[in-house]
């Protein structure tokens, strides 16, 4: 059992301002949780979490509630399109009035990249951030870290390659600052207008054919809603450039891993028949974020 205490320590913004040790006893902890038969161990009895998803979700969200409801937790969900928000609520607003009807814990999806850490210092109940703009995932980093440390053990030394969109992936974002503490080398591939040149000092660009001489092979979703133009004429184009084909998959070491935060669009960025092929992952992922999450809100309350 953790020991967290103040508020501050028991939220999770972000992975890039945690220690390495704090990380791994999550990870410890989602062991656990994953190791035990009962699918209802009631430990947050009498807690009232609130999920807050002002952006849309489907595994983050589910596996939230799945996460709360196995610890015995009251679970409120929140969308905005059918809030007070539609009214022109702030986000400010709604989670002071979540938080003033005893509210213990809140999750929070939001749009816009920097405002949580602000929000957080302005509230008394600890937030899990469920991804924030293209800031961070800490949730999603920590099932993939999870993952890999189930396939790996060690990570030291790990050549972790992430190829998409960069610059708009807060996966990205989080899982190098996680992967970093752990001694991996991430290596980043994608199209000029994916990049991210600011985080190019912490993962050098590499050409897809460096990239797939990888020992984890990540593929990010080409986030289509937030390009209003893009380098590709086509999907086919970027499948072309960018995607893991069947082909280039047939290229990968016999130890490489795949992995994808999902959604995934099949046939862009990642071939239908390699997404549940021998060595993708990706739907392990999605299972692992259930205990990853039963151990951040377990910390958070
Ligand atoms: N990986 C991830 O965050 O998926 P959702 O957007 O469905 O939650």
């Amino acid at each position: 059992m953790m020991t967290a205490t103040s508020i501050k320590e028991r939220s999770l913004l972000g992975l890039k301002d945690i220690s390495r040790d704090e990380i791994q006893s999550i990870l410890n902890r989602a062991s656990y949780w994953e190791a035990q038969t009962d699918k209802v161990i009631p430990v947050l009895n009498q807690k009232f979490a609130v999920n807050m998803f002002f952006e849309n979700s489907t595994r983050t969200r589910f596996s939230f509630e799945m996460a709360e409801k196995r610890l015995g937790a009251e679970v409120m969900n929140f969308t905005s399109a059918s809030s007070s928000v539609e009214k022109g609520e702030s986000i400010y607003d709604t989670v002071r009035t979540l938080e003033s009807m005893g509210v213990d814990v809140g999750v929070i999806r939001l749009k816009p990249s920097g405002v949580l850490q602000e929000l957080a210092e302005r509230v008394s109940i600890p937030l899990v951030n469920a991804g924030d703009g293209n800031n961070e995932h800490p949730t999603q980093a920590l099932l993939d870290l999870y993952t890999m440390q189930k396939v790996f053990g060690d990570l030291n030394g790990l050549t972790v390659s992430i190829i998409g969109d960069i610059k708009h992936s807060r996966v990205a974002r989080s899982d190098l600052w996680a992967l970093r503490k752990f001694g991996a080398r991430v290596q980043f591939c994608a199209p000029v207008n994916m990049q991210a040149p600011e985080l190019a000092e912490y993962a050098p660009y590499v050409s897809m054919d460096q990239a797939l001489k990888s020992d984890v092979v990540m593929m990010l979703r080409v986030q289509l809603e937030r390009h209003h133009q893009g380098l590709f004429s086509s999907n086919a184009q970027y499948r072309e450039h960018y995607g893991l084909t069947e082909e280039r998959a047939a290229r990968l070491s016999g130890h490489t891993i795949i992995m994808h935060p999902a959604p995934v669009n099949r046939n862009v960025e990642i071939d239908d028949a390699v997404v549940e092929c021998s060595r993708s992952v990706i739907f392990h992922q999605m299972s692992n974020g259930v205990p990853i999450r039963m151990a951040v809100m377990e910390r958070a309350i």
